[in-house]
C-alpha cells in the first residue's frame, strides 16, 4: 500500500512516500529553525505561514523523488495532534483537500504514535509489545505499546518536556535555537560533578518525572556566576544537565520495563539523539538484559515518514477520517 503522508506539527514541514507501511520511497523535510531562530524559540503565526508556503511543493518533491504518480497514492496520513494548532490546521486541510481530489481514504494519525513508528522503519524485525519513551521538544513519556495501535501511558513529565529543558538551558548559555543539538555538543569532554543538579521525583508515581526545577536550577548557575563575576564552566555545567535529564529518564524507564515485563524497550522523539542518554540507555539494557532499540537520528527528530507508517497500522486497524477532521493542539496518545 502507497501513503503519501503529511507533517506539519511544530517548525518541520515534511512530506513523506511509505510503502507497505515501513519502507521509505522518499521522505523530504523543511527545517524551518533557523527562522525561528531568530527569536529564541518557534513563533507559531510564523510556522504556519510558512508551512502553508512550502508544502504543496514538498509534497510534489516526495512524489517525484519516490517516483510514483499521483493516481498511485493509496492513502494520505496526517498529524493531527498534538501541536501547534494553526501548524496543524495547515497538514490537515491540505491533506483533505489531496485525499478529497484524489478519491483516497484519509488517516489521522497522533505525533506521538508517528514518533514510536520511527522504530518500526529503524527495525523491520521490531514488534509490539515493547516499552517505549518518547522525549521530544513538546513531550516526555513512557508508554507501554500492546499493539500498533494499542498504548497506554505509564510516565509523562509533570511540568517541562525534557528537550524544552534542554532549549532553555541552553538559550541561558547563549547556544541559539534549537539548543539541545548545540549543547550536546558542548557537553563532550565536561565534568558533570562540577555542578549539583536536581533529579526532582513526584511521591507515589514513580514513573512521572519534572523537569522544571532542573531548568531553574540551571538558569540560577548561570545568573549566579554571572552576578559574582565569575567565568562559567559550559561545557561541565553542560554535561551536568545531560547527565541530570538522562538519570531522571533512564531508570524510570528501565523500571518500567522490569514490571510491566518487556524484554524490549525502543526510545523515540528528538532528545533520543542526546549522545549521553543513548549511552546510559545502551549500558543500562545490556546490564538489565533488554533489547535496546534507537533510531537513527535522521528518524528521531519530527519527519513524515514515521507517520506515513504509523498511518499504515491506523488504516489496517480502521482508522479513516471524514473532510469534517479537525486538529488537536492536545490529545492523549
Ligand atoms: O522530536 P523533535 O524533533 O520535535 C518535537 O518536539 O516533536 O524534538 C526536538 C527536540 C528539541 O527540544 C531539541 O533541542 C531536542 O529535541 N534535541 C536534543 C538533541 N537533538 C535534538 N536534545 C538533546 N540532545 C540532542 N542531541
Amino acid at each position: 500500500m502507497i501513503i503519501l503522508s503529511i507533517e506539519t506539527s511544530c517548525d518541520e514541514t515534511a512530506a513523506a512516500v511509505t510503502r507497505g507501511g515501513r519502507e521509505i520511497l522518499s521522505s523530504e523535510l523543511f527545517s524551518q529553525a533557523d527562522m525561528h531562530a531568530l527569536y529564541g524559540g518557534v513563533v507559531p503565526e510564523i510556522a504556519s505561514r510558512n508551512h502553508a508556503a512550502i508544502i504543496g511543493r514538498l509534497a510534489e518533491m516526495a512524489l517525484k523523488n519516490a517516483g510514483v504518480a499521483k493516481n498511485e497514492i493509496e492513502a494520505v496520513a496526517v498529524t493531527y495532534a498534538p501541536g501547534l494548532i494553526g501548524a496543524l490546521l495547515v497538514g490537515v486541510n491540505f491533506a483533505k483537500g489531496l485525499a478529497m481530489a484524489l478519491g483516497v481514504p484519509l488517516i489521522p494519525v497522533h505525533h506521538i504514535r508517528g514518533h514510536i513508528a520511527a522504530n518500526y522503519i529503524a527495525y523491520p524485525e521490531l514488534e509490539p509489545p515493547f516499552l517505549c519513551t518518547i522525549v521530544s521538544g513538546g513531550n516526555s513519556l513512557i508508554v507501554d505499546v500492546r499493539g500498533y495501535t494499542d498504548i497506554h501511558i505509564i510516565g509523562r513529565s509533570r511540568d517541562d518536556a525534557a528537550g524544552e529543558c534542554f532549549d532553555k538551558a541552553a538559550r541561558v548559555l547563549g547556544l541559539g535555537y534549537p539548543g539541545g543539538p548545540a549543547l550536546d555538543k558542548m557537553s563532550q569532554g565536561g565534568d558533570e560533578s562540577l555542578f549539583m543538579l536536581p533529579r526532582p521525583a513526584i511521591e507515589g508515581h514513580p514513573y512521572d518525572m519534572s523537569f522544571s526545577g532542573l531548568k531553574t536550577a540551571v538558569v540560577n548557575v548561570v545568573h549566579n556566576t554571572q552576578q559574582k563575576g565569575e567565568s562559567l564552566d559550559k561545557p561541565s555545567l553542560a554535561a551536568a544537565i545531560a547527565a541530570a535529564v538522562s538519570d531522571i529518564l533512564v531508570p524510570r524507564v528501565m523500571a518500567a520495563a522490569a514490571e510491566f515485563g518487556r524484554e524490549k524497550i525502543a526510545i523515540a522523539g528528538g532528545v533520543a539523539a542526546n549522545s549521553r542518554i543513548r549511552a546510559d540507555f545502551l549500558k543500562a539494557a545490556e546490564r538489565e538484559g533488554r533489547t535496546l532499540f534507537i533510531p537513527p537520528l535522521r528518524l528521531c527528530g519530527d519527519n513524515a515518514a514515521m507517520i506515513g507508517c504509523q498511518g499504515y497500522y491506523e488504516y489496517l486497524d480502521g482508522a479513516r477520517a471524514g473532510m469534517d477532521l479537525n486538529a488537536y493542539a492536545t490529545m492523549d496518545v
